[in-house]
């Protein structure tokens, strides 16, 4: 009883305290806007007069590893084909480096790639597992070693500026008739994006987002498109403000010609380069991996249950959650703190009187398994004596002005200013201050109003487009710099973080991000609306995202706004614990999350979610482990295996977790039952066993109590033994005259030692299955591990 009288005084005073420090923000926002207004004004005049420029008639071309560089009148393509078959293509001189995107030096070109004319009068690159035509007038083909065309590139057109400056370009592009476009960063309308324009331009939706509202936190110019002569990858690298509009194309369109699908990026200045990675959606990832950054291993915690809240309000309040769990035996992996544990919200300091000792409060936890993860926003309070603001201007480390003035936003702790990430010196200032954060006890790191926000009452809730950034060295200003803000602050903390504790493996995840962000940690939904479109949201944008690199992602369990009614509360959570990120998490003014808050049923739902989440978590790890090692997305759409299924292609209400599950959330409110559509091949319920034969679609029972879940004949998954915990492998039957098998990745620990994958091989022999480990000479028996057979009528 005390103790809620307690949360309640907590939670009321610092709702109190936000909305008071509300109305004094609003004045500052005002003014922020008024004065980004003036230094773009000043900073960036009007654009003036521009020409027009496309290529021109080609010339000569220039043979070199991989490819060459083709001439045209006003311009020159250098095409290169790696030994892979990663095709790059950049106009005006563009090359692949500098990049924000890349992981490192581009992939070695295929030597044995050869640069010939083309019948057209045009050039082409030939090499073994892909062809790149390079027309007269400057498109661009890529074909499949057979001919079959994935991408036509038309020739690009460039506005340049009479006055000097950078050229804006718009490129159009077609593929095929049947294909599907996918991708773009976060996306809540997808995982198929629908005709339309989307933009380039990492956003805050201010105050909550559903599946309408675009752009979000996380854009990128990378389109995946599926159709039946392949998939492939397109990615534009260009961090500049942009827009795609994407159409679907149309079959035996008019007069029954095809009407290919097109996409249009057009880009308010920057680089036309492009890269291409071809084949099945596993080498596409695979490629996209190599080219850009294996995904970040997070900890085996890190993929247990969490529970976060903007206005835990107290150490108390912290405990007495955490106690809830504990005394219901419901699991918990961490408790992320949000701003309301800091010091009047500014970044890198404790509230004191709240949180009077935070490494106790950590090491409790503990103690118990439950890790403490912090929100840490890049806005410092401006302030003279601030310690952390101090230390920034020592260093150099905030954005100014083009004439040299700090520039300031508004941000929960009032006028902030911002560090530039995109300056080494900066990033290595910042990345000591997680110094304070470890010594705090905490073990995660969680970044946010990274787009980066400054609040406005109109225009662009950022920082001037004119606002100088150091990029490398380059220099340079915030339109090139915007989108790379989040992904460079990333990269600060975790280079911070490996440099201040080397033997544990950073954890951290970002709301805004870019191609590349997964080489420092993952994501999250950010402010989802509460309701069922964002319930739907939630999984639109794990899907694009890991289609995009992005592997390890989850929404707010709940939304973040309001009160979800409990039958919402119940689905997203039984959603949420089989995404990668299994968290809730609430506004300050938002109704409670907790499982047991629903009442009776739902506890006893969310509990059967939550206890098979723990019984699946060496699933999970073996799905980090394989996305570090292969690129590929844990949670995948379900034509992943088959993107030749059109119907699968369609399909956005369930996903493939992994090789072995096909998981159907329920996603709308009172279905007792849901349609499933089934890849080819033999499924089993994984709760009654039932087979059913895919391709196709079947109707499954969606009870409050769970979510339909299959798993692929033949597929072995690594769970935790019901009665002792140890490694188990749960095997699925193979249909009679086929086999099966599966990958097995055990938790080497938070460090860095290497992972060995296990092979297992499954078949059916005289109604028996029969499991074996799979060596380098052959198979041996399983030994060491106890196997579980299910299926088998
Ligand atoms: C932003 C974040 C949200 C967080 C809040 C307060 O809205 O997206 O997760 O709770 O800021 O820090």
């Amino acid at each position: 009883m005390n103790g809620d009288r307690g949360l309640g005084r907590d939670v009321g005073r610092s709702v109190r305290s936000v909305r008071v420090l509300g109305a004094v923000r609003g004045l500052q926002g005002l003014r922020a806007a008024l004065r980004r207004r003036r230094t773009d004004a000043w900073g960036l005049p009007a654009r003036g007069a521009e020409r027009a420029r496309v290529p021109g008639p080609v010339g000569e071309a220039e043979p070199l590893p991989g490819g060459g560089i083709v001439r045209f009148a006003r311009s020159e393509l250098r095409v290169s084909v790696s030994v892979g078959g990663t095709v790059f293509w950049g106009w005006d001189g563009a090359e692949p480096l500098p990049s924000y995107a890349l992981a490192g030096e581009p992939p070695e070109p295929d030597a044995r790639a050869v640069l010939e004319p083309d019948t057209d009068g045009g050039w082409r690159v030939v090499s073994e597992r892909v062809t790149v035509a390079v027309s007269r007038h400057g498109a661009v083909e890529v074909r499949t070693p057979g001919g079959v065309l994935l991408r036509r590139d038309l020739p690009p057109r460039w506005w340049e500026p009479v006055a000097g400056g950078p050229a804006r370009w718009v490129q159009r592009s077609e593929v095929p008739a049947d294909a599907r476009f996918f991708g773009l960063g976060g996306r809540a309308s997808g995982p198929r994006l629908r005709n339309g324009t989307y933009r380039l331009w990492n956003t805050d939706p201010k105050g909550g987002f559903s599946t309408g509202d675009d752009p979000l936190y996380i854009t990128m110019p990378v389109q995946v498109v599926v159709s039946d002569a392949g998939t492939h990858l397109a990615f534009h690298d260009n961090s500049w403000d942009g827009r795609v509009t994407v159409a679907e194309g149309e079959e035996g369109a008019g007069s029954g010609h095809d009407r290919p699908g097109t996409s249009e990026v057009r880009m308010s200045g920057g680089p036309l380069r492009c890269w291409v990675v071809v084949g099945t959606p596993a080498r596409v990832l695979h490629g996209w991996a190599a080219l850009t950054g294996a995904p970040a291993l997070p900890p085996a915690w890190a993929l247990g249950p969490q529970h976060a809240r903007w206005g835990f309000g107290s150490e108390r309040e912290v405990r007495r959650v955490v106690a809830g769990y504990r005394e219901r035996g419901l699991p918990l992996s961490a408790v992320h703190l949000d701003i309301d544990h800091y010091d009047e919200h500014r970044v890198f300091t404790v509230d004191r009187e709240r949180f009077p000792d935070l490494p106790g409060l950590a090491a409790e936890l503990r103690e118990e398994g439950v890790r403490l993860v912090s929100i840490v926003d890049p806005g410092v309070k401006a302030e003279a004596g601030d310690a952390v603001y101090d230390s920034g201007v020592a260093a150099g480390a905030f954005v100014r002005d083009p004439r040299g003035q700090e520039v300031r936003g508004v941000v929960w702790p009032g006028e902030c200013a911002y560090p530039d990430f995109t300056d080494a010196g900066a990033r290595e200032w910042w990345g000591g201050l997680y110094e304070e954060r470890l010594a705090q006890g905490f073990s995660g790191f969680w970044h946010d109003m990274n787009e980066p926000v400054s609040f406005a009452p109109f225009g662009d809730m950022t920082l001037p487009r004119s606002a100088r950034h150091a990029l490398e060295g380059r220099g340079g200003d915030h339109r090139e710099a915007h989108n790379v803000y989040g992904l460079t602050m990333a990269r600060a903390g975790y280079e911070g973080l490996r440099r201040l504790r080397p033997d544990e493996r950073p954890f951290l995840f970002t709301r805004s991000g870019w191609a590349g962000m997964q080489r420092y940690g993952g994501t999250w939904s950010g402010d989802v609306s509460t309701g069922w479109p964002g319930l739907r949201a939630s999984l639109s944008l794990v899907l694009g995202l890991g289609l995009c690199g992005v592997p390890y992602s989850g929404p707010d369990v709940g939304g973040f706004d309001g009160s979800p009614s409990p039958e919402l509360f119940l689905r997203w959570f039984q959603l949420g614990a089989w995404l990668p990120l299994f968290r809730t998490h609430a506004a300050i003014d938002a109704g409670r999350r907790e499982p047991w808050e629903f009442g009776p049923e739902v506890l006893e739902h969310a509990r059967a979610a939550l206890v098979e989440r723990e019984r699946m978590r060496p699933y999970f790890v073996t799905l980090a482990q394989l996305a570090r090692l292969t690129g590929a997305p844990y949670v995948r759409p379900v034509w992943w295996g088959a993107p030749d299924d059109r119907a699968l292609r369609d399909c956005e209400d369930a996903f493939l977790l992994g090789d072995a599950l096909l998981v159907a959330p329920v996603l709308a409110p009172g279905a007792d039952r849901r349609a499933v559509r089934l890849p080819r091949g033999r499924w089993y319920d994984t709760v009654t066993e039932q087979a059913y034969e895919g391709p196709g679609q079947v109707l499954l029972d969606a009870p409050m109590s769970r979510v339909p879940v299959l798993a692929r004949a033949g597929a072995v998954v690594p769970v935790r033994g019901e009665e002792d915990g140890a490694l188990e492998l749960e095997v699925w039957a193979p249909a009679a005259g086929r086999t099966g098998g599966g990958l097995v990745v055990r938790d080497r620990g938070d460090g860095w030692d290497a992972a060995a994958i296990e092979r297992y091989s499954t078949r059916l022999v005289d109604g028996r299955v029969v499991v074996e480990r799979v060596t380098e000479g052959g198979t041996e028996e399983v030994r060491g591990l106890s196997v579980r057979v299910r299926g088998l009528a």
